[in-house]
């Protein structure tokens, strides 16, 4: 399963990306790597169903709303994870004061698509040289000399109608399933980037996949809010919800970790009460309490025992138990 992923620094207001992740092999292991996923059975076919008309000819736009530590990623990664023989390219926004880079994620997806994929930035050149250049490392020193080793000034519209010019290019060989993760902190042209391929009657094969957290989106009053909402009212866009973990999903959680403890109902019962069932909290609680099972492998550990403080963004809870 090809799946690539970025993570990326920038040094100038132009374009100076190192890449410091995510090779294939890195993110396609992650998955093994992590505890077993619980729940999200309808949400996980939800996103099949999305791919399957993606890999028929549609552009799918899925958005994955949630809270913090509600398990967007985790979820995108199950999803990836699942999937057999994809192409997946991977970016994020990263939290920012003022203005953010324009279209930093999907900007990163591209600097990995490029290095999972020789033939990329050749495409690029052909028919998106707007978009090689903002990626340095991978013109040439006489394209750069043309520019005067700056970075263009293009307009968006010609940024936009490239961006759907490879899409539909690249897309011609094989799906792509793109992801930009939390967008509440993405840049406006990320935003419209994403309305404009989804609006457009173009024949990509592509999955967009993009999170974000509604109650900022909100509160910040970020343009992603209306363009969700008149995609949505147009039919062009699909949202999964995640929502905290039911009583029986932390029992599941539970069960995987520590299979002693599954059916403590009053153990069980706390732990979902003290976390309202919400994934980031209830793992955190639960490698506490794991913790202490192996140190006093005799007694039986109790969620009195332990406290933690839990620090999540927005959201400052302390869970003492
Ligand atoms: N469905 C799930 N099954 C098991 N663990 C989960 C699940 N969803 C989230 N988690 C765990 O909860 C924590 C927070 O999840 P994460 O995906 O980082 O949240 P978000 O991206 O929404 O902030 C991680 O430790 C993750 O492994
Ligand atoms: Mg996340």
């Amino acid at each position: 399963m090809p799946a690539i992923g970025a993570s990326s620094k920038r040094s100038r207001a132009g374009i100076a990306v190192v890449n410091s992740l995510a090779n294939l092999a890195a993110f396609a292991a992650s998955d093994s790597r992590q505890a077993p996923f619980i729940g999200r059975e309808e949400e996980l076919s939800r996103l099949h169903r999305a791919w399957d008309g993606a890999c028929g000819g549609r552009c799918e736009l899925i958005w994955i709303a949630g809270e913090p530590g509600i398990g967007k990623t985790r979820m995108v990664e199950q999803f990836v994870g699942s999937l057999s023989d994809v192409v997946c390219a991977r970016g994020h926004c990263v939290e920012h004061y003022g203005t953010g880079e324009p279209y930093l994620p999907v900007l990163e997806a591209l600097a990995a698509l490029c290095r999972f994929d020789s033939s990329v930035s050749g495409l690029l050149r052909a028919v998106a040289p707007s978009w090689l250049l903002q990626l340095p490392w991978l013109s040439s020193a006489e394209e750069r000399d043309v520019r005067g080793g700056e970075a263009p000034r293009v307009g968006v519209d010609q940024m936009l109608l490239e961006m759907g010019e490879f899409l539909d290019r690249y897309t011609q060989a094989r799906p792509l399933l793109l992801v930009t993760e939390d967008l509440h902190w993405s840049d406006r042209l990320t935003i419209q980037l994403i309305d404009y391929i989804t609006r457009r009657r173009g024949s990509t094969r592509l999955m967009w996949l993009a999170s974000f957290r509604p109650a900022d989106v909100i509160v910040l009053d970020h343009p992603l809010n209306r363009v969700r909402h008149e995609l949505r009212l147009n039919g062009m866009c699909k949202e999964v919800l995640l929502d905290a973990f039911s009583e029986i999903e932390v029992a599941n959680y539970v069960g995987e970790h520590l299979p002693s403890l599954a059916s403590d109902e009053g153990f069980i019962r706390a732990l979902h009460e003290r976390t309202d069932g919400l994934p980031l909290f209830v793992a955190s609680l639960m490698s506490e309490v794991v913790a202490r099972a192996a140190r006093n492998a005799d007694e039986p550990p109790q969620l009195a025992d332990v406290a933690v403080q839990t620090k999540c963004n927005r959201h400052h809870r302390t869970l003492h138990c």
